[in-house]
């Protein structure tokens, strides 16, 4: 049998890139998913391609929307045994040129959006159950023009791990995965006003490219499993040794001249 067989897993930004991702990885391994996010059009086209799942519509900023999935999964599909928090937005801009309705929109969605799915899901819970962040290598690392964006992302990571210990007794696991440059839409505007971009960006990449959704969905699925049943608290960065380079910029040149 599936590991995952007839478990109910929900998650937010479910519709696209890795959280649509990770929603078809435990789907095939035989969870019921409940997807979450805002754009109807995309959810719709997401569940399409899911067997005996839920799509619900709403918005991670609306704590009333956020009690309305958890309230509908469990309706619907049952107690929940696994949640990825994973609905974010990026945002890329000078400390100077920050104004409040930027810096409302990245720490609502990213950070408060966070809090409360992971507060809200829990009258929902199975025992035992895992929460799961996605947060970014933008908080493990200094980068310019992210300074909202990163400190979002660093609130995130240690949401996993301070409620790892608010949740232990509970049964609830709680960590975080720091993805690194991952091909998803997240990119679409910048790859259209920035053309090669993407291709600049992955000679700074050790392994020298981007990830695929599908490589953070393995590494969620296996955090959110029963094999990783004595980890909690832990951020996992999966960045193609990105921060693993002695000054952050190395290209993929050895060190050493090849004779
Ligand atoms: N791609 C990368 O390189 C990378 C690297 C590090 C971390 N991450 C993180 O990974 C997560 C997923 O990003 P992605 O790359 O897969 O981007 P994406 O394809 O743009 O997906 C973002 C998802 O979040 C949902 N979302 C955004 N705001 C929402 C809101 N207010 N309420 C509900 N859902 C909302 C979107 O759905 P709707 O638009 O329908 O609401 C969408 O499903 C984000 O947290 C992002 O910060 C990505």
């Amino acid at each position: 049998m599936r590991e995952f067989e007839g478990k109910v897993v929900v998650v937010t930004g479910g519709n696209s890139g890795i959280g649509k991702a990770i929603a078809s990885k435990f789907n095939a391994e035989g969870a019921k998913v409940a997807i979450f996010g805002r754009d109807q059009e995309r959810l719709s086209a997401t569940l399409s391609s899911l067997k005996d799942s839920i799509a619900v519509q709403g918005d991670v900023c609306n704590i009333g929307d956020l009690d309305n999935l958890f309230k509908t999964t469990k309706d619907q599909l049952g107690l929940i045994d696994t949640v990825i928090v994973n609905a974010g937005i990026g945002g890329k801009r000078h400390l100077s040129e920050v104004d409040e309705a930027f810096f409302d929109a990245i720490v609502n969605t990213n950070y408060k959006g966070a809090f409360f799915t992971a507060q809200r899901s829990l009258p929902s819970l199975n025992s035992p159950a895992s929460i799961l962040f996605i947060s970014s290598i933008a908080c493990h690392g200094g980068w310019p023009s992210h300074s909202v964006y990163s400190s979002s992302k660093a609130a995130v990571s240690m949401l996993a791990r301070a409620l790892s210990n608010d949740l232990v007794k509970e049964g609830v696991r709680v960590n975080a995965i720091s993805p690194g440059y991952t091909d998803t839409p997240i990119f679409d505007s910048r790859k259209k006003s920035q053309p090669g971009l993407i291709e600049e960006r992955e000679k700074k990449i050790p392994i020298g490219r981007f990830a695929q959704p599908r490589e953070i969905a393995d590494a969620a699925y296996f955090l959110s499993s029963a094999k990783a049943a004595y980890i909690t608290g832990i951020d996992l960065v999966i960045d193609g040794g990105v921060l693993s380079q002695q000054d952050g910029s190395a290209t993929q040149s050895p060190i050493l001249p090849s004779k």
